[in-house]
């Protein structure tokens, strides 16, 4: 049986991760947070990994706060940057795969056309930047590597913009939200079932690489907000408007669709459509009496 450390395990990713293993898997599997494991801590990551003979780690930790990360540089890049070499090193020396988590703010989102794995990054604000340094720190590790670029992360855990939609639109008559910014949204649903195949079937041994994983589909956060207030029930009317409406001081992509052909390829897998599968997430937080 081969033991699998999942880090960063609180977050929507790592929660999914958890469900599935629950659910019954041939791994045992390590679920920690920075409680138990911080990343930042090569020499805790080293025993962590050693004392539990440790094959493949799934990095579901990051500093995921864009806006927040502008004015806190320095422990953004330590958590997603500086702590993935450190895991990237470890699996180096002890022979283990890691799977890493990154983003489509890699890119700067000029053009119209799907990124694809080799297209040039051009990362606009710290958080971008420090998940590209991160990518580059595992792959000049040297060590066996799988690193999935993701968008629009959602779930039923955690802060993210399906739960801001459905407390906002329960709370007003009316709302505005950005058209100008499209890409696709990802289900963190959707993207534990790929990292859960590989651990489970061990597919982490055979391939390497960088890969794109976002649902099928495109849409404008100004969609993807009526989608979810319809979905939920809403009346609340919900209007158009430009990100220059909303200052901030991250710079976000303008065009962020993700490319995922090779994944889908090489993985034989089939990814829903975003709107199949915001279905699944209403139901989940309509169910647990959630926003
Ligand atoms: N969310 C998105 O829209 C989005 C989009 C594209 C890509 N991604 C990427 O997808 C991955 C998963 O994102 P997510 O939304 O599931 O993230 P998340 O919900 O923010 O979860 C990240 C987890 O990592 C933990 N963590 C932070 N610092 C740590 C450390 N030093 N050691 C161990 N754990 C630490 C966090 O704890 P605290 O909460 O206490 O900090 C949190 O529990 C990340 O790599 C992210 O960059 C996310």
């Amino acid at each position: 049986m081969n033991n699998i450390l999942v880090t960063g395990a609180n977050g929507q990713l790592g929660n999914e991760m958890r469900r599935r293993a629950a659910a019954g898997s041939r791994c045992a599997y390590l679920f920690t947070d920075v409680e138990e494991l911080d990343i930042t801590d090569l020499d805790a990551v080293r025993r962590c990994m050693a004392e539990h003979r440790i094959a493949a780690v799934v990095n579901c930790a990051a500093y995921t706060n864009v806006d927040k990360a502008e004015d806190d540089a320095a422990r953004a890049d330590a958590i997603n940057h500086l702590a993935v070499g450190n895991l990237a090193t470890a699996c180096r020396e002890q022979g283990a795969a890691l799977l890493h988590v990154s983003t489509d703010y890699v890119f700067g989102g000029t053009g119209n056309l799907p990124f694809r794995e080799e297209d040039a990054v051009a990362p606009l604000g710290v958080y971008g930047q420090t998940k590209w340094a991160g990518e580059q720190a595992v792959v000049a590790s040297g060590c066996r590597h799988l690193i999935f670029r993701t968008a629009w992360l959602y779930s039923a855990f955690g802060n993210n913009f399906v739960k801001t939609m459905r407390r906002l639109t329960a709370e007003r008559d009316r709302l505005t939200v950005v058209f100008d910014q499209v890409g696709t949204p990802t289900y963190a649903g959707d993207l534990a079932d790929l990292l859960f195949h590989i651990t489970e079937e061990g597919l982490y041994a055979q391939m390497q690489g960088t890969y794109h994983f976002s649902n099928e589909g495109v849409c404008s956060w100004y969609d993807f907000a009526r989608e979810i207030a319809a979905l939920s029930g809403r009346t609340c009317d919900i209007q158009p408007c430009h990100s220059d409406e909303f200052p901030s001081r991250v710079r976000r992509p303008a065009f962020s669709v993700l490319d995922k052909t090779k994944v889908k390829r090489d993985f034989h897998w089939t990814i829903p459509y975003w709107k199949d599968s915001l279905v699944k997430c209403i139901k989940e937080l309509d169910l647990s009496n959630h926003q």
